[in-house]
């Protein structure tokens, strides 16, 4: 997968308590020692504001979309904005899409909320459908049949491909490679939600092509809440933001001159970052966490889930649970679902007594492990949930 030096398990960077496996990124990542310390000085910062020139208003922005933009191999740093939240991002998506009559809006079944509110309101508005590609009730081949399903259902009528890399729920992986190809051919816009994946699984923006990515920070990208990063493709180019803040229009750093008011904004995409995005304590906090996740990398990231994983994950199998097959799952985010007839509650149990945090999401425990965890870790959850079905 990569041709650094491989990860080794990196725990002592973070403040976990001892006694306790956190396998839950997926939820919430915990913060970095580093990220900590970032926030903290955001804090002393302000105690005085001498020490905030106007110059931070911008400079640690524009450091932020340096750094994303090397997470996903973006040549334009214009083009990434900071955001609050998903919602955000895809509103300002959204606002900018123009669906002709009964013209389709492309989801995945059970997509995240953030990424479905958005469409729901775009197609009532004008006249649009919301399509939704059902997961196959099946355990097998699933994710391969579940892509083959997505490909097939984009059409001359699909305006909008809107999905994740993976889901979210399970971690089965959409080869987005290949949903681009469809959608170039039928004229689709491609709008990805990446915040499961992008910061733990490569993602890079000249082989997808995705005319937006949205990401919140709080997870994969080992940032606080409230702040994410997102990337806007030529599409949105010269369209309108949800709102309109002083700092996104041209010659925004010249702060004696801002009520001549200007009609132009920022270039690229900067119309669309949200108001105070200098944010002095969280901004800090995410480049601290952007410059780390590169520095680790996401494939090294990927490979170090995956070699952890997989010893556990195959005794888990010859016990009848179900994971999905390699290929068409992530190794950061995965799905655990019990053998049949076995209900999850002996296992939720047995593992909340054991002190392990895992997310139960629809009928799958949901596992998210990250360079803090251990194939020990991991083994330990498998054999409770072995014991859990007395298989
Ligand atoms: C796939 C996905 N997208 C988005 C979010 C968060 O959305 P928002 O930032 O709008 O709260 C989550 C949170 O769990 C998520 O799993």
């Amino acid at each position: 997968m990569t041709n650094k030096t491989p990860l080794k398990n990196q725990r002592r960077a973070f403040t976990l308590p001892s006694g306790k496996t956190f396998l839950n990124c997926a939820y919430l990542s915990p913060l970095p020692k580093e990220v900590e310390k970032a926030g903290i000085n955001g804090i002393l910062a302000k105690q005085n504001p001498f020490q905030i020139s106007q110059r931070d208003f911008f400079q640690t922005a524009d450091e932020v979309r340096i750094a994303f933009s090397e997470t996903i191999g973006n040549a334009d740093p214009h083009r990434v904005v900071i955001i609050p939240s998903v919602s955000y991002g895809l509103a300002n998506v959204a606002r900018n899409i123009k669906l002709r009559k009964g013209e389709e809006v492309l989801v995945a079944e059970a997509q995240f909320p953030s990424n479905i509110y958005p469409w729901k309101r775009l197609v009532q508005e004008q006249g649009g459908i919301l399509k939704t590609v059902k997961a196959p009730a099946t355990h097998h081949s699933r994710g391969k049949l579940w892509n083959e399903q997505i490909l097939d259902a984009i059409s001359y009528k699909t305006r909008v491909v809107a999905l994740g890399h993976v889901h979210w729920t399970d971690g089965t992986l959409f080869d987005l490679k290949a949903i681009r190809q469809k959608a170039d051919q039928t004229g689709a816009l491609l709008i990805i939600d990446g915040t499961q994946s992008v910061g733990a699984l490569p993602f890079d923006v000249n082989e997808i092509r995705p005319d937006a990515l949205i990401c919140a920070g709080y997870k994969w990208l080992l940032g606080p809440y409230g702040i994410g990063v997102a990337y806007y493709g030529q599409a949105f180019d010269n369209g309108t933001p949800i709102e309109e803040n002083w700092i996104n229009r041209k010659n925004s750093e010249d702060f004696t001159g801002l009520v001549n008011y200007q009609d132009n904004y920022q270039p690229g995409a900067l119309r669309y970052e949200v108001g105070e995005h200098s944010n002095f304590i969280l901004l800090p906090m995410l480049l601290a966490a952007l410059r780390l996740v590169n520095r680790w990398s996401p494939a090294s990231i990927q490979e170090y889930c995956h070699k952890i994983n997989v010893r556990p994950l195959a005794e888990l199998q010859q016990h009848g649970w179900w994971v999905e097959e390699e290929s068409f799952r992530a190794q950061h985010l995965f799905g655990i679902r019990p053998p049949q007839g076995v209900s999850l509650q002996a296992a939720r149990q047995l593992i909340q007594a054991a002190g392990i945090s895992v997310s139960f999401r629809g009928d799958a425990i949901r596992v998210a492990p990250h360079v803090y965890n251990s194939e020990k870790e991991l083994f330990h959850l498998v054999r409770l949930l072995i014991q859990s079905s007395g298989s």
